[in-house]
């Protein structure tokens, strides 16, 4: 797909268009990200999400989680991508690159199988602050970025992109998506204290960190690959389901191996409901 009819793609299936200015972009997809364009309102957005969920994290977000997010410092201002880029790529040679918004598939892997992880540049307005249905700064930034100091998870990642780059080619994305869906994005681990969320969307969303490991209508089951690739996803809702692992090495082990036989195994097998 080339970026005119990506445009096209992304117009077509929001009322809104695209949120994000695409004007500028590169090849990659990526932006500058102009700093000085966030307004001292942006800077209160952030500082305002980040106090409200921090304060939820205590018993909930994973150790991995928590000790990045202490290192970046962020309580106070948007960071900037290329300061958090030179802790980064000491610690799991990761980057941020800073993007308009979501970005076509083969971008996307693209990034990940080089180790670059794609950040939404803008923030959302103050009426978005409990529900906003695409990715924006602080969901990319606050949910994602503290898990990439983590090198199990940094090399799941990487793997995740390759991988996302041959299931296109094998029709079977998918399978793959829903595997992204139920660990990066809410993904739950079995940690000595108790159970802890590592997905990002769990992290970033004040609703969604409580359902997720207190709710009693959630449920929450072992990490099992076939499974989570047989189960449907909600983009607009709560999960009903999540998938719970043990370590992130168990991850990225368990996802090590060719899923081309898997793929066709999974055009017979049933779908699950979310
Ligand atoms: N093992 C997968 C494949 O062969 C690649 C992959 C690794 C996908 C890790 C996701 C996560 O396609
Ligand atoms: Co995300």
């Amino acid at each position: 797909m080339d970026t005119t009819e990506f445009l096209a793609t992304v117009a077509a299936r929001s009322s809104h268009g695209l949120r994000g200015n695409y004007e500028s972009i590169g090849d990659d997809y990526t932006v500058e990200q102009d700093y000085n364009g966030y307004t001292p309102q942006h800077q209160d957005i952030w500082r305002q999400l980040y106090r409200r969920q921090r304060d939820l994290l205590d018993g909930r977000a994973c150790s991995a989680f928590v000790s990045a997010l202490t290192r970046l410092d962020a309580a106070e201002a948007i960071p900037r991508f290329d300061i958090v880029n030179q802790q980064l790529e000491a610690a799991t040679r990761w980057r941020l690159v800073p993007v308009p918004g979501l970005l076509p598939d083969e971008a996307f892997f693209g990034h990940l199988a080089a180790r670059q992880f794609p950040v939404t540049v803008w923030i959302r307005e103050p009426d978005e602050f409990d529900y906003i249905a695409e990715p924006d700064l602080f969901h990319d930034f606050f949910g994602h970025v503290p898990m990439l100091f983590d090198l199990e998870i940094a090399d799941y990642l990487q793997a995740y992109g390759i991988g996302g780059l041959k299931a296109k080619r094998l029709d079977a994305l998918k399978y793959l998506a829903r595997l992204y869906w139920y660990t990066i994005e809410f993904g739950l681990i079995a940690e000595p204290e108790g159970l802890r969320a590592y997905g990002a969307g769990v992290l970033s969303s004040p609703g969604e960190i409580r359902h997720a490991l207190e709710s009693r209508e959630a449920r929450r089951e072992r990490f099992d690959l076939v499974r989570v690739m047989q189960t449907r996803y909600l983009i607009d809702d709560f999960q009903k389901t999540y998938f719970i692992v043990n370590s992130f090495g168990q991850l990225f082990d368990e996802t090590a191996p060719d899923f081309s036989l898997l793929y066709r195994a999974l055009e017979r097998l049933p779908e699950l409901e979310p």
